[in-house]
């Protein structure tokens, strides 16, 4: 079976441990300073606060803005579900827009329509890998005085106007799961250049603790990131390049394969901008194929594709009690993740395209 996801892992990752382990700092320990400040470097930004995983990266970021009970936070209807969750999470409420239906992420003007007095946050999510219209998404929050948080949860490393993800808005989240771009097994960040925020979120994240041990000034919470989780991070950072060079390489070969085909479309790659493709997936017109995609997605799987849905809309979760949400439910039901992982070879992405294409109604 090719899987959909596979970490990337390179042998190095042996040394690293090792070394954090011998080391005997297990919790807290020199790899989250040293990996916070690669990837500070990295990304081009002043703080770089790791977190236990990239949910608590995105309630970091609304505890470090300050969001309180009673305030909305807008977030895209169609996206994983942790932006949603953690908003209900701390006690504010959830205000879902739609997507746009080319990019698949969240709409500019879908935004403005929802924006009132209790209206907090914007927080972007850039789908896949594919970059919001940042441009239009910061004017609106300038002009409405509303803070953005990025979730660049599935977009690290990916451009737009030459800025990385995560450093366009007030604060960007990161995810270092398994699957992601950069991986360490569970982990987050947050990415801020505002001295306040990070002043905040790294107390968030330390239970509230002052500079005084054992003083809590807030109500905090345990976010940290290990010693071990971040040993596996930096080594990770070795082998960036290796990892940059194949996930574009992946993105090209299968636009190569199925850029062209009637049924088939990709994520419109939003201008400005220049994405590096966490997860390749395609929507499919299911008139053109030989059945619908769930259908497809068995076939593809008899063949030894393992493949992923598109996220359900939150509009289709009752539990949400989110508006119907037109483009968000109508791509969500035809998208198909392929496999996307670095080490997945040329040949493998042929056969894909090519069991893909065999679906395709002559
Ligand atoms: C857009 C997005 N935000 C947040 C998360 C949550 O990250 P984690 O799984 O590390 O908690 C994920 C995925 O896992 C994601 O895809």
């Amino acid at each position: 079976m090719i899987p959909w996801a596979k970490p990337s892992l390179f042998g190095n990752e042996e040394e690293f441990l090792v070394d954090a382990i011998k080391s005997s700092w297990i919790s807290d320990g020199p790899y989250v300073s040293k990996f916070e400040e690669e990837f500070s470097q990295l990304m081009e930004v002043k703080n770089t606060i790791t977190t236990s995983n990239g949910t608590t990266a995105l309630t970091l970021a609304l505890l470090g803005l300050g969001i309180n009970p009673g305030d909305e936070v807008i977030v895209p209807g169609f996206c994983f579900v942790a932006p949603g969750n953690t908003v209900i999470q701390i006690g504010a409420k959830p205000v879902y827009a739609d997507v746009d239906i080319e990019s698949w992420c969240i709409d500019p003007k879908s935004i403005k329509k929802l924006i009132n007095s209790k209206t907090k946050a914007i927080i972007p999510v850039h789908n896949y890998g594919n970059m919001c219209n940042m441009e239009e998404i910061m004017e609106i929050a300038k002009e409405n005085n509303l803070y953005v948080i990025e979730d660049a949860a599935e977009a690290a490393f990916s451009k737009y106007n030459d800025k990385f993800a995560g450093t366009l808005g007030d604060i960007g989240c990161f995810s270092f799961q398994a699957t992601k771009t950069i991986t360490m097994g569970e982990g987050g960040a947050v990415v801020t250049d505002n001295s306040v925020f990070n002043k905040k979120m790294r107390k968030f994240r330390n239970h509230g603790m002052t500079s005084t041990k054992y003083m809590h000034d807030a109500i905090g919470y345990n976010f940290r990131l290990t010693n071990i989780q971040a040993a596996l991070g930096c080594s990770q950072l070795k082998n960036l390049n290796e990892i940059l060079f194949n996930k574009k390489r992946i993105y090209d070969s299968y636009l190569k394969n199925l850029g062209n085909l009637d049924g088939i479309s990709f994520q419109k790659i939003t201008p400005n901008s220049d994405p590096l493709i966490w997860a390749v997936a395609i929507k499919i017109e299911p008139s053109k194929f030989k059945s619908y995609r769930d259908f497809l997605m068995k076939e593809l799987s008899k063949r030894g594709i393992e493949t992923r849905p598109g996220f359900y809309p939150f509009s289709k979760m009752s539990f949400y009690n989110a508006p119907s949400l037109p483009v968000s439910e109508s791509i969500s039901k035809d998208i198909i993740v392929l496999p996307s992982f670095v080490s997945l070879k040329e040949k493998e992405i042929d056969y894909i395209s090519d069991n893909i294409k065999s679906l395709i109604k002559n």
